[in-house]
């Protein structure tokens, strides 16, 4: 069975297009596959985005743990770590960074869109974009060749990162000799993109996403905000993001049984969103609790980090050793 590996970045309250486009999927993989699992809080990414304080960065990494913890991770049987706490990576991603083509680092989308967005704003393309995040790709290269990950889980938008490491590590194993596995993307295609609250891709930098950790008051809060024409209950109506979205959260006969009602007219959208917000909370609300306990116990959230990174220097120590052994690094 393969070996999986994920990682999410700390760059703000996790969400339920998280959830459903990534964490689900990723931990269904984990519970499924006889391999080892690996999952990571990947601050050394989070660097690439505006910085917070240090403080905000050590809080969101064990939000992000806690999170993982609470929807089902199991960390006996899995590896959970921090990125940072496998200072080797840093030394991979600048013997990968060699053997890489740069025109890769100029196709990559997190680059890409930046440029694209600095361009229709009239200004230089690299305008405000650090190194790092040019180098993001390599880094991630880094993250799943350490470990010889066979299956990365990754939500759609990740996809693209996931072939570059795949290139990264064939460029390597083409200058050097077969030292690294080619990882391959899995992208759970039933999971749509989860829309936000105004329709667009729900996401952290549109402001329009359902944090994991909201409660009942701050979900039906939430889902009342969405947009909707002025239809009666009684109209029909086209399926839009409120039923998008209860497709997501809700068993498949309950969303075709509010589709129906939609099309046939006989449903308002006061009532969907009751519907809406109820079928939220039940999905999320058995984890509320657990990652309530997690978070008041940092100490303990520590603890198994370290548990974790400990494995996983283990896990990528091999890789390291036989990269520097390939390319003639330190002595023989
Ligand atoms: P954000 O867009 O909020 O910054 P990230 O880029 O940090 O989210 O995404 C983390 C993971 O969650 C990625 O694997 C990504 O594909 C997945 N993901 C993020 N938003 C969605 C969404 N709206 N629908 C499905 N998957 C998503
Ligand atoms: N880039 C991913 C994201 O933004 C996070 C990530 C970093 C990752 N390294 C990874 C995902 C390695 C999978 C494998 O969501």
């Amino acid at each position: 069975m393969p070996r999986t590996l994920t990682g999410i970045k700390p760059t703000g309250r996790p969400h339920l297009g998280n959830y459903l486009g990534m964490i689900r999927p990723a931990l269904d993989l984990a519970r499924s596959a006889d391999g080892d699992a690996l999952f990571f809080v990947a601050d050394y990414h989070a660097l690439t985005i505006a910085p917070g304080t240090a403080a905000q960065l050590r809080e969101r990494v064990l939000d992000i743990a806690a999170t993982l913890i609470a929807f089902g991770l199991d960390t006996d049987r899995n590896i959970l770590y921090r990125q940072s706490d496998l200072p080797e990576l840093g030394e991979l991603t600048w013997i990968l960074g060699c053997s890489t083509p740069k025109g890769l680092l100029n196709r990559a989308h997190a680059y890409k869109a930046a440029a694209a967005d600095n361009v229709a704003q009239g200004r230089d393309p690299d305008h405000g974009v650090g190194a790092g995040l040019y180098y993001y790709p390599v880094l991630m290269a880094a993250d799943i060749l350490a470990h010889r990950a066979q299956a990365v889980p990754v939500g759609r938008d990740q996809r693209q990162h996931v072939e570059i490491a795949r290139d990264v590590a064939r460029s390597f194993n083409r200058a050097y000799g077969p030292v690294l596995v080619v990882p391959e993307a899995v992208v759970d295609e039933r999971v749509m993109t989860v829309p936000g609250l105004d329709g667009r891709k729900m996401s952290k930098s549109y402001g329009n996403q359902i944090p994991l950790a909201a409660g009942p008051d701050e979900i039906r809060r939430l889902v009342s905000r969405i947009v909707t024409d002025s239809r009666a209950p009684s109209e029909p109506k086209e399926p839009d993001t409120i039923l998008e979205l209860y497709r997501a959260v809700a068993p498949q006969a309950d969303a075709d049984d509010l589709e129906r009602r939609y099309r046939e007219g006989g449903v308002g959208y006061a009532e969907a969103k009751d519907l809406l917000a109820d079928a939220i909370e039940r999905l999320l609300a058995p984890a509320r609790r657990r990652h309530a306990e997690l978070m008041a116990d940092p100490q303990g959230l520590e603890d198994t980090l370290a548990r974790g990174a400990a494995r996983a220097r283990a896990s990528a120590a091999p890789t390291v050793q036989a990269v520097r052994e390939a390319t003639g690094l330190g002595r023989a």
